[in-house]
């Protein structure tokens, strides 16, 4: 009798000791918190909010410093999306992604014969599209702001004035693209020279820009002196971008894709970027498993997740773009019959072939190098955004009168159906080029609730891995109990459909993992094992603090008060 009462008890600790939330290992903060690439954007969003900034002053603050400190992914030249939900329960996101400019059309990257002509959609002014960040900035402080404009971006201007610190991370990248960028903008440009650890770089002409934003805002920067500027320059350069497209641009406003797995609520952006959408299909398609017996990044594990995102990316390439072009199934595309179907043919015995995993047959009717950052402010707004200029300094063009590179996000549009873009994604006539249309996007700005409260901001760079990296994440905190922290360092995998192979981080995977999944039948890239994605992160603590989970992969930090 003893020993039951024993087990019982011993049974009972155990399960107590389950449910319990794990200890936090990253930074804690009572109130309020930013992680972000930077820490001096980190800092300068946090010190906005104790100066009694919202989440969305932060927002402004932090990405606008990102642009400074960052430059790898700044956001002016470039585009993002932001997911919000406010203190009262209220969901909703911005898309202020890149357009294509109204010259723009189906086969402007294709040569005579229809092939893909190399580097014209992805090096060089050819390749930017129409700029969204500034709108996205301005539309969100303009509706969801607190703090006047000035208040908010007089710190940036400030560090563009003092300089920022580069750091090894910062001095390598600069390095292994500098030829690129002097290829591109010449010799004599800021990012040109040669920067080493501990260099200050000071931008002029970046708080230039920055201060004429401050004080006339939208039309500051997509109307006047700088339209004109930036525009003469990227034609001077062979590009498309004119004074009207840019007189043109406007953010808007979306509703977000939410869905439910298990008790929790995941709301993350919709079309046009694939994020939200995808990764909906790969929670639900892992669902009916009980992974988390299985064991973190198990054999039994990796298969399910793998088996789940090589048929969400086969649906992604063929059915996403923007919604404001093409009608994209969604409701069927997330319906549980539809899912149930596609993961049928998985068996634990044998790999699927990504070559038998067409889109699925759903008639319609109808017709990486990124940046995100995570915000909660004191009064429990929060705020996940991921913003990019594409490639690394998006496509090397760098305008010296105003301080800032250009994306190269004409590439995410498939220029060719069936040809892979940077990504090695293959898209299909959905993402086709069109006047005015945003290109497909995987950026995944997301924000959990665990049983109706807010549990976890969340997002990352990483182009097409972007997806997979954040569904991991969320797994590995609610399915392994990790803390924050631990749940954005844990090692991540990656498939996409095409091409038909499993990637895997340079450590964390053993050969013994690797041999079971090959006698199974999956192909793992051996030579390609890149670091997957850098997840800026948060998750409220059952006492209301914060706890931070900033990417031990890159320079990323978490402040907060
Ligand atoms: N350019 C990366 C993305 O939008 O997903």
């Amino acid at each position: 009798m003893k020993k039951i009462t024993l087990l019982f008890l011993t049974s009972l600790l155990f399960i107590q000791c389950k449910k319990q939330p794990a200890r936090p290992t990253g930074v804690v903060s009572d109130k309020a918190m930013v992680v972000s690439a930077r820490e001096e954007a980190s800092k300068i969003g946090s010190d906005i909010m104790a100066k009694g900034g919202n989440a969305f002053d932060a927002m402004v603050a932090t990405e606008m410093a990102l642009n400074i400190a960052y430059p790898f992914a700044g956001s002016i030249g470039g585009g993002g999306f932001m997911v919000y939900r406010k203190a009262n329960g209220e969901i909703g996101s911005i898309d202020y992604r890149e357009k294509a400019p109204l010259t723009a059309h189906k086969d402007m990257y294709l040569d005579s014969l229809g092939n893909v002509i190399p580097g014209k959609s992805t090096v060089g002014a050819t390749a930017v599209g129409v700029p969204g960040g500034v709108a996205g900035l301005i539309e969100v402080h303009k509706k969801l702001g607190k703090l006047p404009l000035k208040d908010v971006l007089a710190p940036v201007i400030q560090l563009a004035e003092r300089g920022f610190v580069v750091t090894e991370n910062q001095a390598k990248r600069l390095d292994n693209v500098r030829e690129k960028i002097i290829e591109v903008s010449g010799d004599s440009t800021l990012f040109a020279q040669k920067y080493v650890v501990g260099d200050t770089i000071k931008q002029p002409a970046l708080a230039n820009t920055i201060h004429t934003i401050a004080m006339e805002g939208h039309d500051g920067f997509y109307k006047g002196r700088i339209a004109k500027t930036l525009s003469t320059f990227i034609q001077a350069n062979g590009g498309y971008v004119t004074e009207e497209d840019l007189a043109k641009y406007q953010a808007k406003w979306r509703e977000p894709v939410v869905f439910n797995y298990k008790n929790l609520k995941v709301i993350s952006m919709s079309p046009p970027s694939s994020g939200g959408i995808t990764m909906n299909q790969i929670f639900k398609m892992i669902e009916p498993y009980d992974i988390a017996s299985f064991g973190h990044n198990s054999t039994k594990t990796i298969q399910v997740f793998t088996e789940a995102s090589r048929r969400a990316y086969a649906d992604r390439n063929y059915f996403l773009g923007d919604p404001d072009f093409v009608s994209i199934p969604t409701e069927k595309l997330v319906s549980e019959a539809y899912l149930s179907g596609r993961m049928s043919g998985f068996s634990f015995d044998k790999a699927t072939k990504s070559s038998e995993v067409e889109r699925g047959n759903i008639e319609i009717v109808e017709s990486m190098e990124t940046t995100h950052y995570s915000i909660v402010d004191a009064e429990g707004n929060a705020v996940s955004v991921t913003e990019t200029l594409n490639g690394a300094y998006g496509s090397k063009l760098f305008c010296e009168e105003l301080g800032f590179f250009l994306n190269n996000e004409m590439d995410d549009f498939s220029s060719k159906a069936g040809v892979p873009n940077m990504f090695g994604l293959i898209g299909a006539e959905a993402n086709s080029i069109e006047a005015e249309k945003r290109m497909l996007s995987s950026m995944t700005p997301t924000i959990v609730e665990k049983e109706g409260k807010l549990w976890i901001v969340v997002g990352t760079p990483g182009g097409s891995t972007i997806i997979t990296a954040v569904a991991q994440t969320i797994l590995n905190a609610y399915e392994y109990n990790m803390s924050m922290q631990d749940a954005v360092n844990a090692p991540r995998f990656h498939h996409q459909w095409l091409p038909d192979m499993v990637i895997f981080e340079p450590s964390g995977f053993s050969s013994a993992l690797k041999a079971s999944l090959k006698d199974k039948g999956y192909i793992i890239n051996e030579e390609r094992t890149p670091i997957i994605g850098k997840v800026d992160a948060i998750r409220i603590l059952p006492d209301g603090k914060l706890e931070g989970g900033a990417d031990k992969r890159g320079d990323d930090t978490a402040v907060g008060f």
